[in-house]
């Protein structure tokens, strides 16, 4: 079997013991085949496998007699041989250490050098990501903002994958709250349909709106009016709908734009028709039930927890109504297999119970899958909840221009405008600044409350994109100052491919020998964070790597009489699988900063 640079090793290694502990015990049925990473101490391998102990277990369940350390060596002695594998040794109570083969990790190492960073094969799959959503109208808020950043990242690793990503807006864009922005906009602009209103600030027109509904009787009799107009579809009531709608999008669009998101817009309007044919099913199936005027549906028999309401007592829909709706389109039209929702985690019961109606009903099947990506609240320094000074909430515009200026403070302060042309200064300062906010956001386990503080996430030590940002300039700079070029590299690749002499280069060789590994495991648990410490072990091990190897060597003038081509080849795999990884977490990298 030939070896590609995108080999996942520990899936590979699972195939091995798989095999050794099928022919050691074929009368087991399903025996655990466990292979981790073996941590710090080199003693005890790269990785290991922890099978003998449940094995014992379940041979003492059969009245055989066994030991852990019997059952190792028995494996052992069945373990195929692997061009990954250097040599399995028995240690403890029964643990078999596994060491990774040097010649095979060059060859990956080289093939990455010579085709680029591959993903490892999958199989294909159909993947709605249900990401970013704001409510048209009120605030684009922090939380939509985690619910973008984290949500692109999860398309980027699904795509690097090649799956079939369909990325989903599912804008709030209809619903009772375009009563009261009609009826205000008809008294605002009475010419609306002739002349485009110059809404500037659209969340003081709802405020402006808001306001008139709470405190007058008649608007707000208005308002109502104006919703149900609006629900069957009169056309002056459409065209308002949709200028305010425009106006909104307009707002996400500069957003998006900065942060390079792409996104389909398909918000709850889209669903409209669609919502009376799920009733309609639902209804004929009898899984609703009348309660106080409502139609609602449990997630099973028990009627336990609580329910969806699918038609409230006034005939209207609701959220709920339109999210099964909205999976049964993605199951029947769209045809995906897996479903993907990122919300702040106060929605979860929402799409469990969505899940579980829309499986009762028969929509999802037991093969398709739906994933909840819920995230903790955003902080401010006080961790209470993140506002202005003054209170309000902020605009997320506003909060990324801040980004932009204090990236520039940060990227002057170190002297880097003396050195980089205004066109580098203005890309790294971008970089930085969306690259920060991203970074902090993703590298943070997402089920937590986080804490934003430019401050931190702007320090250029420790765990931040301004670190890696730099570590990866310095590695680039490397050749660059070796004035050696790609092709020239890439020739001496194939002449002599990477050789790891030293115990660093090897170390650092067997953290990027993961990269594989790592995208698979995020791909299927999207728990980004786990990419981040990935990187920064990267950077760490090349840190370590640097210190102790030169790659280029210069006599007391400063001119160059030794290049070490393998060593720049390492450099040259480092620097290609971090710049994948912070393609995947939506990063730009810049050439110098
Ligand atoms: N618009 C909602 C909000 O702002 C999020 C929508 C999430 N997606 C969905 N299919 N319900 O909270």
């Amino acid at each position: 079997k030939s070896v590609e640079g995108n080999v996942c090793v520990i899936d590979e290694l699972k195939n091995v013991f798989e095999v050794a502990i099928a022919s050691a015990y074929p009368y087991l049925e399903k025996p655990p085949v466990a292979i981790t990473l073996s941590g710090n101490n080199p003693k005890f391998g790269d990785y290991q496998c922890n099978s003998a102990m449940g094995i014992s277990q379940l041979l003492k369940a059969k009245n055989i007699k066994s030991n852990p350390r019997e059952v190792a060596n028995n494996i052992l002695n069945k373990a195929p041989t692997s061009p990954l594998i250097e040599r399995i040794e028995v240690a403890g109570a029964g643990f078999l250490n596994i060491f990774v083969n040097k010649a095979f990790t060059e060859h990956v190492l080289n093939s990455i050098l010579r085709f680029g960073v591959k993903p490892p094969p999958v199989k294909k799959e159909r993947v709605i990501v249900d990401f970013s959503s704001p409510n048209i109208a009120k605030e684009m808020h922090v939380g939509h903002l985690r619910s973008t950043i984290i949500g692109d990242s999860i398309c980027r690793v699904l795509e690097f994958l090649d799956y079939d990503v369909l990325r989903i807006n599912h804008l709030g864009d209809w619903g009772t709250q375009f009563g009261m922005l009609i009826a205000h906009l008809q008294d605002k602009f009475p010419n609306f349909k002739t002349h485009s209103p110059p809404i500037s600030d659209l969340q003081a027109f709802y405020k402006e709106s808001k306001k008139r509904f709470d405190e007058d009787e008649e608007f707000k009799k208005r308002a109502y009016a104006c919703v149900v107009k609006l629900q069957s579809h009169e056309s002056d009531y459409i065209t308002a709908w949709k200028l305010i709608c425009e106006v909104s999008r307009q707002e996400f669009q500069k957003i998006y734009d900065r942060l390079d998101i792409k996104i389909i817009d398909r918000g709850e309007s889209f669903y409209h028709d669609r919502m009376h044919v799920v009733v309609k099913l639902l209804k004929e199936k009898g899984f609703l039930e009348e309660d106080e005027g409502r139609l609602i549906m449990w997630a099973d028999e028990k009627r336990e927890g609580i329910p969806l309401t699918v038609v409230k007592s006034d005939g209207g829909y609701t959220y709920d109504t339109s999210d099964m709706a909205a999976i049964r389109q993605r199951v029947e039209e769209e045809k995906g297999d897996r479903f993907i929702y990122v919300t702040d985690a106060g929605q979860q019961t929402h799409f469990v119970l969505i899940d579980a109606c829309a499986r009762r009903a028969g929509i999802l099947k037991d093969d398709q899958k739906v994933e909840f990506v819920g995230f903790g609240v955003v902080l401010g320094e006080d961790k209470k909840k993140f506002k202005t000074r003054s209170g309000d909430t902020i605009k997320l515009i506003d909060l990324l221009d801040e980004g932009l200026k204090r990236s520039l403070d940060k990227l002057v302060e170190k002297g880097r405008d003396k050195v980089l042309t205004p066109e580098e200064l203005k890309q790294a300062q971008e970089a930085v600044a969306y690259g920060c906010i991203k970074y902090a956001d993703l590298s943070h386990n997402r089920v937590n409350d986080y804490v934003f503080s430019f401050d931190k996430m702007l320090d250029d030590k420790g765990n931040t994109a301004v670190y890696l940002l730099y570590a990866l300039t310095r590695i680039r700079s490397i050749a660059r100052t070796a004035q050696v070029s790609l092709e020239q590299l890439l020739a001496e690749a194939k002449k002599t491919g990477l050789k790891f002499n030293h115990e660093s280069e090897w170390k650092l060789a067997k953290v990027l020998l993961r990269f594989p590994e790592i995208i698979l495991k995020v791909s299927k648990d999207l728990y980004l964070h786990s990419l981040c410490e990935y990187l920064y072990e990267i950077s760490s091990a090349f840190t370590e790597f640097y210190d102790k190897c030169y790659c280029v060597e210069k006599d007391k003038e400063g001119k160059i009489v030794n290049i070490i081509y393998e060593r720049l080849m390492l450099c040259e795999v480092t620097a290609r699988i971090m710049e994948k990884a912070l393609e995947i977490l939506g990063i730009k990298t810049v050439s110098k900063m």
